[in-house]
């Protein structure tokens, strides 16, 4: 992307709430990981210099490549924002990433996420000022359009091209979908076409080799960026780039690996935190761990009402007994609950 060049073509799509530095570094440390994103942040909320936005741009040398995603409506206050984030982070920074697709009410109002997409002047106008702004690569992710009617995605992409971005990335579905319905390969795939030189990265429903096959086969996208997949399954950048790579994706982690990796989740959480954020992080991921590891009803509800480090250790050895009995049975794809939360947003 530009002058950045990403060891593999899989990147971690921003969720806010979960993406955050100790996710980030517990996936790094499976491998296979192309670049991860913060969660959206809020331009001018960085400006002013807000707490809460400060922590959503934390990082450290061992979060590498990292890119930071921002909005806002106003080009010379995102400028600035882009600024204060190369200025701040310096050579950490790898790429900014400015969103396009966010749907929440909160965003849209000041002109920022997804109601770009109706607004290609402005949207244009948004980009050129950051790419103007900085020195390195700037990108941008978005939707289709904002309804079936509004299909901009495919305009947006040339503009945005002839503006400077380095890549993009397109979630195959309409604001006015938010995340029902499935990912529309077709969408992306004019996305794809619509552009000369830059990679563009497909993003929606990718959950394990088939999909990312489809994805890559069907649209010709130069990548993958994957959101709740990597919720579900974070050895999944691992498996993608192996398959990438040798054409073996490898073999899948064990459910007692599994339970090791959401324990050093945990224990990043408290050690780059506290007790107390890790906790109630800890409680919104419980629903993922639960699909990973199907510990049980009693232990699921026990982990949404995490009170503290003693508690999640008392749980984690509950499960541990009926995991490693699961252990002793072959693991085949299909145990992985595909499932996933459906509904607006705020509900997740
Ligand atoms: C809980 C949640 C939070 C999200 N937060 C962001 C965000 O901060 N920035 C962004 O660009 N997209 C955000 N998204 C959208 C995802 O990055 C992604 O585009 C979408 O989930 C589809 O990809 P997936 O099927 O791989 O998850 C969010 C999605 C979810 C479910």
């Amino acid at each position: 992307m530009g002058a950045l060049e990403l060891a593999s073509r899989f990147t971690m799509a921003p969720l806010a709430g979960y993406t955050n530095l100790p996710f980030r570094l517990v996936v790094r440390s499976l491998g296979g990981l192309g670049l991860a994103t913060t969660d959206l942040v809020n331009g001018r909320a960085l400006l002013t210099g807000s707490r809460k936005t400060l922590d959503l741009i934390e990082t450290c040398p061992e979060d590498r490549p990292y890119a930071v995603q921002i909005y806002g409506g106003r080009p010379p206050e995102l400028a600035d924002a882009a600024r204060f984030l190369v200025e701040k982070i310096g050579g950490g920074l790898a790429s900014i990433d400015i969103n396009m697709g966010c749907p929440v009410n909160k965003v849209t109002k000041g002109g920022g996420g997804s109601a770009m997409l109706c607004q290609i002047t402005s949207a244009v106008e948004l980009v050129r000022a950051v790419v103007e702004a900085v020195p390195v690569p700037v990108t941008v992710k978005m939707r289709l359009g904002w309804d079936a009617s509004q299909i901009t995605a495919p305009h947006l992409a040339r503009e945005f091209e002839e503006a400077g971005v380095a890549g993009l990335t397109i979630h195959g579905r309409t604001r006015e979908q938010g995340f029902s319905g499935s990912v529309d390969i077709e969408g992306i795939r004019r996305v794809v076409q619509a552009v000369r030189r830059i990679p563009v990265l497909g993003n929606g429903d990718v959950r394990n080799l088939t999909d990312a096959a489809r994805m890559l086969g069907e649209t010709g996208c130069a990548g993958i960026a994957l959101g709740r997949g990597a919720l579900l399954n974070p050895w999944i950048f691992h498996h993608l780039q192996r398959w990438d790579t040798t054409g073996d994706p490898g073999v899948p982690p064990t459910y007692l690996r599994r339970l090791d990796f959401m324990r050093d989740h945990f224990a990043q959480l408290v050690r780059l935190r506290d007790e107390r954020f890790a906790c109630l992080t800890f409680r919104k991921m419980a629903a993922w761990y639960c699909r990973m590891l199907r510990p049980g009803r009693e232990i699921q509800q026990e982990m949404v009402m995490l009170h503290s480090v003693s508690h999640f250790d008392s749980l984690c050895e509950q499960m541990r007994p009926a995991l490693e009995e699961r252990d002793t049975h072959p693991w085949h794809e299909t145990q992985v609950p595909l499932n996933l939360p459906s509904g607006p947003i705020a509900h997740w």
